[in-house]
């Protein structure tokens, strides 16, 4: 790595640091889908592909919305489909970001699905993507520290560090060795 590199890198680290911390409220971003035949599976259900994509899309405005910079989708982890979403249902994706890294940003994005007749709404599933600041090149830019504020924010921000180690254990990006969070977790246990 030549020395300018590696002054990049130092950057990158150091930039965060002098950044106005942002509050997980002015990420938030809301959308209402209501589920139509073409995003249904052939029993007429949610197809679960069409969920992903409105996940990835509130996510990354939300992302966006916290650095204010291009934003790209790092890793999508801990999605499951717990209930089928009838056709016709109203499903609203409710993302924040959870926590902000050097470049990259974790966003929980909560899916709740409203009954068309009685209006009862019902927490379906939950979602977790990472993403990452980018400029034109495709290269990370740094972005604002994030400061949670309810106690869901602070314990979801608590547990991001040990997601980031897995998932990028999980991409291959990291030896399991230098796993620290994740290791201090076993080692609770
Ligand atoms: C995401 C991407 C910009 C990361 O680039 P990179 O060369 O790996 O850059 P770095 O190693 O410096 O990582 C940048 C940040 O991403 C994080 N990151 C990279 N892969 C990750 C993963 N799988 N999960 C979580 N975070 C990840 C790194 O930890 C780092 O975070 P930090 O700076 O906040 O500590 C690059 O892999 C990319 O462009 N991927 C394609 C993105 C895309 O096209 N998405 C649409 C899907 S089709």
């Amino acid at each position: 790595m030549s020395i300018f590199a590696e002054d990049f890198k130092i950057q990158i680290l150091l930039i965060p640091l002098i950044m106005k911390g942002k509050s997980p409220k002015e990420s938030l971003t809301i959308q209402t889908q209501v589920v139509l035949p073409n995003d249904t599976n052939t029993l007429g259900n949610l197809f679960g592909g069409q969920l992903l994509q409105w996940m990835d899309i509130v996510a990354s405005i939300s992302a966006h919305r916290h650095c204010r910079r291009v934003v790209v989708t790092a890793s999508v982890n801990n999605v499951s489909f717990n209930m089928p979403i009838n056709h016709a249902s109203l499903v609203t994706l409710e993302a924040k970001v959870s926590r902000a890294f050097s470049t990259s940003m974790e966003v929980f994005i909560d899916v709740w699905v409203e009954d068309p007749v009685s209006g009862e709404k019902i927490k379906a599933n939950e979602a977790i993507y990472s993403f990452v600041a980018v400029d034109q090149n495709g290269s990370p830019l740094p972005v604002p520290p994030l400061i949670p504020e309810t106690e869901e924010e602070k314990i979801r921000y608590e547990g991001a560090l040990r997601r980031k180690q897995l998932s990028l254990i999980l991409a291959g990006k990291m030896k399991p060795s230098e796993a620290t969070e994740l290791k201090a977790l076993f080692m609770e246990a």
